[in-house]
């Protein structure tokens, strides 16, 4: 069976709770959610299967140092990602956004993580549909699909639980 790790980015807790969730759904599969500022490469590298989540910030930013945050987090982390190797590696991601506040930039975040890890040779799963969400514009749309999960803890909170249940059943074939 593939190793699945889950790292997150946060800055007031939702994609925190987010992957608790997460690993609450996955039970052994999966190994307790790391902050990745606790993190190093290797330890990512450690794994056959990454979960990875983030906030979007600022105006589409990564969460970290930039955007005021106290803590470091994947603006700090996506640099160290520089000559490291993936390939073979299935990485699903998951982004928290705000639609209605940040309509432009909904979560742009996993944009800037899905163009790391694509260039680092991961494999990246998980993709959705943007239908039933209104947003203007994205970093994480790719020919009409976000690039992983798409949560909206700021506008609509009782999707969460069906998108994220519909989600994890469409990439566990990455580790059944
Ligand atoms: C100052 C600020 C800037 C934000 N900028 C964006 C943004 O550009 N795009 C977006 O989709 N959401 C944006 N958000 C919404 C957050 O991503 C959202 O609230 C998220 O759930 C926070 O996650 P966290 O609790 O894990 O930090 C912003 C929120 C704040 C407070």
């Amino acid at each position: 069976m593939a190793k699945v790790g889950i790292f997150f980015g946060t800055d007031t807790g939702n994609t925190r709770k987010i992957a608790k969730a997460i690993h609450k759904q996955l039970g052994d599969a999966a190994d307790k959610p790391v902050n990745i500022n606790k993190a190093t490469v290797d330890d990512l590298l450690a794994y056959d299967v990454l979960i990875l989540g983030s906030p979007t910030y600022g105006e589409g930013e990564l969460p970290g140092l930039s955007a005021g945050h106290e803590s470091e987090s994947w603006e700090e982390f996506l640099p160290t990602l520089s000559g490291a190797d993936f390939s073979g590696k299935a990485v699903a991601l998951f982004g928290l956004g705000d639609q209605v506040g940040y309509a432009g930039h909904f979560v742009d975040a996993l944009g800037f993580l899905f163009d790391a890890f694509s260039d680092a040779g991961a494999n990246v799963i998980g993709f959705t549909s943007t239908e039933g969400y209104a947003f203007k514009k994205s970093k994480a749309v790719l020919e009409d699909q976000f690039v992983g999960l798409a949560l909206d803890e700021d506008n609509e909170k009782a999707l969460t639980e069906g998108r994220l249940s519909a989600w994890l059943a469409d990439i566990s074939s990455a580790w059944a």
